[in-house]
Parts: C-alpha cells; sequence; structure tokens
C-alpha cells in the first residue's frame, strides 16, 4: 500500500525536511513471515507518535530495525538523515545513542542504584564520575525521583522504576524517545502519571517520542499523531482526533472498540429493521461529526425535535482541543419526527446511520 492511498488521507508533503525518524519501504520477513512488509513512515521533529496494533502486528521488529538490531530485506531507514541500513555495527553506535528506550519491564540493572543507572549510558560515553552523576541528579528531579538516587530499583513501585527508564533513556541527549509498551505493565494511575511526565518532557525539552502500544487509550491521552499497524502494514494514519472521529479501517475500528461509544447490546438486541412506522416506537440512529460544528449539534437535535429525543449513549468528546461528536438516540417514529431528525444531522453535515427502530423504550 503507498501512502498516497492511506485510508483515504491526503500523504503529508511537509514531513520530509522536519523528520527525525524516515522509514521508506522497508521490508523484514521471517521465512514466510512478513514481519514488516513495506512500511513508509515519519516520526516529525517535536512530534508524539504513536503506533498501534495487536499482538504480532510487527511493533517490536519495526523497533529493531529502527536502532539497528535488526536489518531489513530491503527499504531505506534515515534517523535525522542519516541512512542506517548499509552500516557497519560499529559505524552504528553514535547514531544508536541517538535513540533512549524506554521497556515494558523498565530492565534496571538491580545491582545499581537508582543514579547508577541512569549515569549508565554516560559512563559508556566516557564522562567523569562527576559529571555523570551531576547529571544524573538532574534527571533524576526532571522524573520527580529527587529523594531516591541512593535507593536500589527493587525498593521502588513500578511507576518509579519507569520514572528511571526514563532518565536513563535521556542521559544522553537523544533525538529520539522509543517508548515500546512502556506502561502496559502499569495500573491505570501510574499509567496517567507516567504519560503525564512523557508529555511533560515533550513539552519542556521538545524531545521526540514514538510511542509504541496496544492500547488506544495511551494514544488518545497523549499522541499528536497515530499510525496503525497490523500485519506489517501501516493501514492508516492521521491527526489522533481525526483517526478517532472517522476511524477508515477494520482493524482501527477494532483497536477503538473498547473506547468509542457503541450502540447497547441491550438496544441492539430489541432492534426491528426499517425506519419504524406509525406505532409508538422510536428510530435508533447512530450520529458521527467532529469539528467546530460538533460541540452544539446534540442541542441543536434536541431543539429541532422539540425535545421528542432519547440519548441512549455517547455524547460530546474533546480529542486534541477538537470536539468530536459520537452518540446513538432514539426519536419518535411517528409523526415525522425521525425524518426530521435526520434531514436536521444531515444538514449539520453530520453522518447519521439508522440502525432500526424498537416498538416501545419501556
Ligand atoms: N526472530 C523472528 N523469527 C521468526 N519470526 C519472527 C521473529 N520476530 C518476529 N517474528 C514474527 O513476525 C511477526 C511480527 O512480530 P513482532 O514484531 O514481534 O510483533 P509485535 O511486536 O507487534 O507483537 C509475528 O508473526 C512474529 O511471530
Ligand atoms: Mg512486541
Amino acid at each position: 500500500m503507498s501512502s498516497q492511498t492511506l485510508a483515504g488521507r491526503p500523504a503529508d508533503t511537509d514531513s520530509v525536511r522536519d523528520a527525525v525518524v524516515r522509514l521508506t519501504d522497508v521490508r523484514r520477513h521471517f521465512g514466510e513471515t512478513p514481519a514488516i512488509d513495506g512500511v513508509t513512515l515519519t516520526v516529525r521533529k517535536g512530534e508524539i507518535l504513536g503506533l498501534i496494533g495487536r499482538s504480532g502486528a510487527g511493533k517490536s521488529t519495526l523497533i529493531r530495525c529502527l536502532n539497528g538490531l535488526e536489518r531489513p530485506d530491503s527499504g531505506s531507514i534515515e534517523i535525522e538523515g542519516r541512512e542506517i541500513t548499509g552500516l557497519s555495527e560499529q559505524a552504528l553506535q553514535p547514531l544508536r545513542r541517538r535513540i533512549g528506550m524506554i521497556f515494558q519491564h523498565f530492565n534496571l540493572l538491580s545491582a545499581k542504584t537508582v543514579e547508577e543507572n541512569v549515569a549508565l549510558p554516560l559512563k559508556i560515553e566516557g564522562w567523569s564520575k562527576e559529571k555523570r552523576l551531576a547529571r544524573a541528579a538532574e534527571l533524576l528531579d526532571l522524573v520527580g525521583l529527587a529523594g531516591k538516587a541512593k535507593s536500589y530499583p527493587a525498593a521502588l513501585s513500578g511507576g518509579q522504576k519507569q520514572r528511571v527508564g526514563i532518565a536513563r533513556a535521556l542521559a544522553a541527549g537523544p533525538a529520539l524517545l522509543l517508548s515500546d509498551e512502556a506502561t502496559s505493565a502499569l495500573d491505570p494511575e501510574t499509567t496517567a502519571a507516567i504519560l503525564d511526565l512523557l508529555k511533560d518532557i515533550n513539552a519542556k525539552l521538545g524531545l521526540t517520542i514514538l510511542l509504541i502500544t496496544h492500547e488506544m487509550e495511551v494514544i488518545r491521552t497523549i499522541a499528536d499523531r497515530v499510525a496503525v499497524i497490523d500485519a506489517g502494514q501501516i493501514v492508516e494514519e492521521g491527526p489522533v482526533w481525526s483517526v478517532f472521529a472517522d476511524p477508515q479501517t477494520a482493524t482501527t475500528q477494532n483497536l477503538l472498540a473498547g473506547i468509542r461509544p457503541g450502540l447497547p447490546p441491550a438496544v441492539a438486541a430489541r432492534l426491528v429493521p426499517g425506519p419504524g412506522g406509525s406505532d409508538a416506537g422510536e428510530t435508533i440512529l447512530g450520529v458521527d461529526l467532529s469539528g467546530p460544528e460538533a460541540g452544539t449539534l446534540l442541542s441543536g437535535l434536541s431543539a429541532e425535535v422539540a425535545g421528542r429525543l432519547r440519548l441512549i449513549h455517547g455524547g460530546i468528546d474533546d480529542i486534541q482541543g477538537q470536539p468530536v461528536a459520537r452518540f446513538f438516540v432514539g426519536v419518535p417514529s411517528s409523526a415525522g419526527a425521525a425524518a426530521q431528525a435526520i434531514a436536521y444531522l444531515e444538514r449539520r453535515g453530520a453522518k447519521v446511520e439508522v440502525f432500526g427502530h424498537v416498538a416501545d423504550h419501556a
């Protein structure tokens, strides 16, 4: 699939100059398995790009290609404008240091203190001990662990361990932070705190982040853009609000299923196809609209049908400051109210789906 045809969204043309990472038609097969199957993807300077896909989609293989642990069969990978695919192991080293990584299981050295863990990449770079520890202290302060420098990892909570991981990843001043399921082992509250920290670092330092996850909630919380990977191919890509508002592929719709309003099963079970006749029942509509108009859609609809409206599920959400309306309503099947509601919604530019009708909603 070429980048021009990605799920109906126009390809970006302004991303070349500001690219921290550029993958072009990258392939990596394992025998018959096309783990990466022609991936073209750009990570722009200063952005948080979320890469989402279910297990086995190719995310880890992509990361290993990026940091040079795996060689693609074909295609191009540029890090800050430098092609890395043909480089020797030795020539790769300095480029690898431009990428900081954080992991699901933190990967801290248990026999070393927190500050020693953070300072380790600097030791490899040949920094003096004094400078290393000063830098570690600065980073521990940044991640909110100023008091823990002399602790050992075993004495820390999962969230604190990940903070150490983040500090260590930032030690050498990378151009890119690669996060591989970094919150997958954490509880929801700790996950939110770590995502907050990453967002904060992105804003404060302008650090570019490529965040790999299988959870849409993570993408929703901090990513600017999202790319969806399935069977080694990027099947959809765009601003988070746009992909959430109007997912173009079944893969994305499935990934969104848990966090996007849907028609409640109890209502779906009582549906009769068609708009309904002159009975006392109601017609069930699904409504989608994003953008500035979306904020007033529900109140406008209610006024249009003089309040003869039942909100079943959903509402108006805010994603990256964009109103995104998605709701399910019942309107009286009789007296033309349903037809009037549909005409109004379509006039406002909304996408309307008529699910059918229920005989009564008692
Ligand atoms: N070293 C390997 N040898 C053979 N098959 C592999 C290897 N690494 C990954 N794969 C296969 O490639 C596909 C993508 O795997 P992976 O990149 O680990 O996906 P993800 O990280 O999205 O779960 C899977 O079908 C996996 O079984
Ligand atoms: Mg993986």
